[in-house]
């Protein structure tokens, strides 16, 4: 089994913090290169005082170059794409940038509506119709898209995070599906609750009372690191995963299958 990424040239969406920070190093760890396309050069976790590509850098013998971005613009997602053209072309597609807040359902305006399906679900649209063009028109690739344990099931408090999650679940199958032939692989990643700025600083469950008795619903009995996410994504996008088509990986402790 190889978990090799040599000759593999990453985009990763929200590559400067948490989640798709981990993923961008781990990737640049198994020899991919890689753009990190973010809102941001700086990491939002309060620690880390380095930027991805510094990390890269200094921990790893790949490159990573980092493309602003807003991924609610398919246009600027287009030229995070061509910007990997400097490294030989995408491979691998991580849709990962993503927002999340807890809401009222009857109290949701038009416009946070709007905003939070531009990042989650048209940015992952946009972002995989991007790669996938390049991808086609090259050697083929991989697409991962981060949905959520809220991708897969319903949740109080978070509808429109949830309509957006479960969409990106359901478009990485109907890509699976039309992609596939052309050599294309999509999968998904389910997180369950994962120590980012997301958890402990957007919507603060990691650190509170609350969040320590919702650690009893899983069975790992620990928060996610950003790096088992990683580790899954290394898994997909390498050859060990050629397989491993339209699936959805969840990586929540067993959290979903068990309450
Ligand atoms: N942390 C969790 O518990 C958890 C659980 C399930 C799913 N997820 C999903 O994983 C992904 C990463 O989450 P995280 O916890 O690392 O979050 P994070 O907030 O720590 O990092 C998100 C990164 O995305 C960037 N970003 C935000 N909006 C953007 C935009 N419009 N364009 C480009 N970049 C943008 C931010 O600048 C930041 O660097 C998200 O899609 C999230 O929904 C996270």
């Amino acid at each position: 089994m190889s978990l090799a990424l040599e000759d593999q040239t990453a985009v990763v969406t929200g590559g400067s913090s948490g989640i798709g920070r981990a993923i961008s190093v781990a990737f640049a760890a198994e020899g991919a290169d890689v753009v990190v396309a973010d809102l941001q050069e700086e990491s939002r976790d309060p620690d880390e005082h380095r930027t991805t590509a510094a990390v890269v850098a200094e921990e790893t013998d790949q490159s990573a170059r980092f493309v602003k971005c807003d991924v609610s613009d398919p246009d600027q997602t287009r030229a995070a794409v061509e910007a990997a053209e400097a490294f030989g072309g995408v491979t691998c597609m991580v849709n990962n940038a993503g927002i999340f807040h807890g809401e009222e359902f009857t109290e949701v305006t038009e416009d946070q509506f709007q905003t939070l399906i531009d990042v989650n679900l048209k940015g992952t649209f946009f972002g995989a119709q991007a790669a996938a063009s390049a991808m086609i028109d090259g050697d083929g690739g991989t697409i991962i898209n981060l949905s959520s344990v809220a991708g897969l099931r319903g949740s109080a408090g978070y509808a429109t995070y949830c309509a957006s999650k479960g969409g990106v679940r359901l478009l990485t199958y109907s890509l699976a599906a039309e992609l596939g032939p052309q050599g294309v692989r999509v999968n998904a990643i389910h997180p369950g609750i994962i120590d980012t700025a997301m958890t402990t600083e957007d919507v603060p469950i990691i650190g509170t009372d609350a969040g320590d008795e919702y650690m009893q619903a899983v069975p790992s009995r620990r928060w996610g690191d950003p790096g088992d996410v990683a580790d899954a994504a290394v898994y997909l996008a390498s050859d060990a995963g050629d397989y491993v088509n339209g699936e959805s990986l969840t990586v929540d402790g067993g959290m979903t299958n068990t309450t």
